[in-house]
Parts: structure tokens; sequence; C-alpha cells
């Protein structure tokens, strides 16, 4: 089943969220599963607004420690109770305004999959990096830092989304063989940390990066990319039921 998660990202107020979530009720899943991630502070009211859709509800970050002193950060358990199944770690715009490490994002994915979350780990490349001929070895070392210790059973499901970090928020995805190659790459580091059966039973492999409903179609063409992450495009009720639609 082909995955498409919406990251809102700290783009919509109260109101605006629930108004965008209301008129998502004509998406065509067909065999789709869609995420919508709002704002912490708008989880509860959009998830009242999903609760009679298939559409499932995701957080865009998450805290590891169960309970205690950590002043402003959030649970997963927390989460749990708002309705949270799914939760986006180590999205590039976290690693490059925040700090967060491929050490915290490594606790957060071991906390996520303990709690019983799906993580939707984001890794990627930089310009820089990508010039300097490095994003294979990026994509190597943040896919293989991010999944240290984890230990899978046959329920545990993992997501991880190529987003080349210089193409977020562009207008202008990567050419779908190149997102393809990369995914690829990040297959064959988890193969060499897990069983080929479980990167094949327990991961998703998905592309995020100015994905739109025009250029859907070229990314869902290619075997290996099962899902999209989609943030701008996610933000228009009818642009991101045609890219639902177009997948
Ligand atoms: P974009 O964002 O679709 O606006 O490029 C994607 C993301 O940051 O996940």
């Amino acid at each position: 089943m082909s995955i498409i998660i919406a990251n809102w990202k700290m783009n919509l107020g109260l109101n605006e969220s629930v108004s965008l979530a209301s008129s998502l009720k004509d998406i065509d899943y067909d065999d789709k599963e869609v995420v919508i991630c709002p704002s912490f502070v708008n989880l509860i009211a959009v998830g009242e607004v999903l609760k009679p859709t298939r559409i499932k509800l995701g957080a865009q970050d998450c805290f590891w420690e169960p309970r205690g002193s950590y002043t402003g950060e959030v649970s997963l358990e927390q989460l749990k109770q708002v309705g949270c199944e799914f939760v986006i770690i180590g999205h590039s715009e976290r690693r490059q305004n925040l700090g967060e490490t491929d050490a915290m994002v490594n606790q957060k994915v071991k906390a996520a999959l303990v709690a019983g979350f799906t993580p939707i780990i984001c890794v990627g490349e930089t310009h820089a990096q990508r010039e300097a001929g490095e994003t294979d070895d990026i994509l190597i070392k943040q896919t293989t830092a991010a999944l240290e210790g984890v230990e899978l059973d046959s329920k545990k499901r993992i997501i991880i989304a190529y987003e080349p970090v210089w193409v977020i928020g562009t207008g202008n995805a990567i050419k779908p063989s190149e997102a393809s190659a990369a995914i690829s790459v990040i297959t064959k580091a988890l193969e060499n940390l897990f069983s080929a059966e479980q990167v094949k039973n327990n991961f998703s492999l998905i592309y995020g990066g100015s994905v739109s409903s025009s250029n859907i179609s070229s990314f869902s063409r290619e075997k290996n990319i099962s899902g999209v992450l989609v943030g701008g495009a996610s933000l228009d009720a009818e642009e991101f039921i045609n890219l639902v639609k177009n997948f």
C-alpha cells in the first residue's frame, strides 16, 4: 500500500487546520494510506475532524523520555493519547535549525518504536554535500545512525523518507530516477543492518521534496518509491486531494 504523508509544518493556525482537515473528506484513497501531521497544538482538533475518515494522524516531532521535567517537550505517550500513530523524526529543518543530531534521532526512533508508533525518519544530503559527491555516504550514515540498536519484530513498521535538503520548499523536485537511486542506497544500508526479509516487510521507503499534484505520478512510477512526504502542496485542499489521486 502506498503512503502519502502531509507535513503541515508551522504553517496553520487552529481554524485553518480544522478547515483544511474538513475539506480532505473527499480524498480518493483507493489503496492508499494518508497521514496528516499538524502542529502539536492542533492535533486534538484535527484528530476530531479526521475521526470519521480513514486518514491517520501524525506528529512532527517527539521527545524520547516518557515523562518528567523536560520543559517544552512532548512525549510519545502524550501523542498517543491524542490519537497519533505516526511521528516524523529528524526532519532536516530540525537537524539544521535546532541542532538535532543523529544520536537524538536514534533515541527518538527507539522510543517511538517502543511506544508502538510508526516513525517517519527523514534523511538527505545538503546541496554542498551533493556537490562534494558525499550523498551516498550521508544517506548511509544517517540511516545507520538512526537505527542503531533497533530491534525489529513483525509488528514494527518504519518509514524512511529520502529528502534532499536543497530541494525542500523550492518547487523543483529532483528527477525521479535520482530519488530512486538514493532510495536504493538507503535500501542497501538497511540490508547491512537487517535481513532482506525484514527490510521488505518492516520498512517503507518514500521520497519528499517539492512533490506536487503534477509531478507525483513520475515518482509513483518508480518501483522502489512507495510513498511521499509532502510539505507545501499539502496546505491546499484541492492540490492535496489531486496529489493523492495522482499517486
Ligand atoms: P516540500 O516539503 O514538499 O514543501 O518541499 C517537504 C518536507 O519538508 O517534508
